[in-house]
């Protein structure tokens, strides 16, 4: 993931300094895990699962092998399947509309905000068929779409809401965190988010204790409550693994921290980036992002990014085709989604994690100006 020499250039991301954090209390954490043998389930990851329900403010939470089984299962859980059909914005990471269909139900691609790139009822509205049973609100790049009206949409019109928090581990909206308004909170803990395991792991947080029991059996081959053999359901195997509970649960302690830097970082971004030549995505209002990432809208994306390469500086692109664009997912397109579609050409994701410097920042901004400038190289 790091991928340049930060001696001479600014990686895209650098997780060193955040696992150096954590790293005695992990080891320390993998020693009881290794004399005690509890490898599945067990302490670690009731610890862990305790410990971010409280943190989201839910009653539960639900550890998960990754981010796609959180949300791929939760649809299953809610009953959601054939002849059903699920809204996600097309402007999202595949996974997405992955779980919808891999749930058996049919994705509703919506178009987005100019501004901010999130959902919002409008296009929810335009989206919603007599068929369609819930809607995923992604918290995209780290920020929450305008949560109360959502909300408040899916509740009138009898849509189950579900959040894909897999890029807003604290993220907020009106004081309340991300995976605490819709039925449920699926969040991945793939290692370059901003909670991030050391591989894949994920979770659903919820207050619904029916869905919480439904998940704990689907993640574990659908086995009743405390039985070993007695499978009521046709389920997978997406258990957390207690080695990545331990680091999880590290981590999270410094969570808050970690997000106030990447807040600072984005806030100098903002500051020294011309907006005429690299427009930052707008911030939500009610919301507060935890900028998972810091994107930008440039026009000549390959230029731009191809002269910030020479100058070692690295760049992402979240996302370069939207979703009804796919091939797999073309299938389920019912038109033209502007908004989603200009996007995908411009955006532009520059250097953001808790530990890079403002120096950095500075270097990288002065550097995107005179590049998106055409002065350089
Ligand atoms: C918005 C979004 N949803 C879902 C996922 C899927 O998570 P995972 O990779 O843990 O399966 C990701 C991860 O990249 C994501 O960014």
């Amino acid at each position: 993931m790091t991928t340049l020499d930060v001696r001479t250039g600014v990686p895209f991301l650098d997780l060193r300094s955040v696992s150096e954090t954590v790293a005695a209390e992990v080891l320390a954490g993998w020693g009881t895990l290794v004399e005690s043998g509890a490898f599945i389930g067990g302490d670690a990851v009731s610890a862990f699962e305790q410990d971010l329900a409280a943190f989201c403010g839910t009653s539960y939470a639900v550890g998960m092998a990754n981010g796609t089984d959180a949300l791929h299962l939760t649809l299953r859980a809610l009953g959601i399947g054939p002849g059903d059909s699920v809204i996600v914005p097309a402007n999202t990471f595949v996974a997405t509309a992955e779980a919808v269909v891999l749930a058996g139900a049919t994705p509703r691609f919506a178009d987005v905000d100019p501004d901010t790139l999130l959902l919002t009822t409008d296009s929810i509205a335009a989206a919603r068929l007599p068929s369609t049973k819930a809607v995923i609100a992604v918290h995209l790049y780290g920020q929450m779409p305008d949560m109360d009206a959502i909300s408040a949409y899916a509740g009138s019109n009898g849509l189950l809401l579900v959040e894909d928090a897999a890029q807003a581990q604290g993220a907020t909206f009106g004081g309340r965190r991300a995976g605490g308004f819709g039925v449920a909170g699926c969040f991945s803990f793939y290692p370059g988010k901003n909670l991030g395991a050391f591989g894949d792991a994920g979770a659903v947080v919820t207050s619904d204790p029916v869905l919480d029991d439904c998940l704990r059996s689907l993640r574990d081959h659908g086995r009743a409550f405390g039985t070993h053999h007695d499978h009521v359901l046709v389920g997978t195997n997406s258990r957390l693994d207690a080695v990545q509970a331990v680091v999880l649960t590290a981590k999270l302690r410094h969570l808050d921290a970690w997000n106030d830097a990447r807040s600072e970082l984005m806030t100098l971004y903002r500051e020294l980036l011309d907006p005429g030549r690299a427009t930052p995505v707008a911030e939500q209002a009610g919301g507060r992002g935890v900028h998972h990432l810091a994107v930008v809208r440039v026009s000549e994306r390959t230029r731009v990014r191809h002269l910030l390469d020479e100058q070692g500086i690295s760049t992402g692109i979240h996302y370069p085709v939207p979703c009804h664009l796919m091939k797999p997912y073309c299938r389920y397109a019912d038109g033209d989604l502007p908004v989603a579609e200009r996007a995908a050409d411009e955006v532009l994701s520059l250097p953001m994690y808790p530990h890079l410097s403002a120096d950095d920042v500075r270097r990288v901004a002065e550097t995107v100006n005179r590049v998106a400038d055409g002065r350089l190289p």
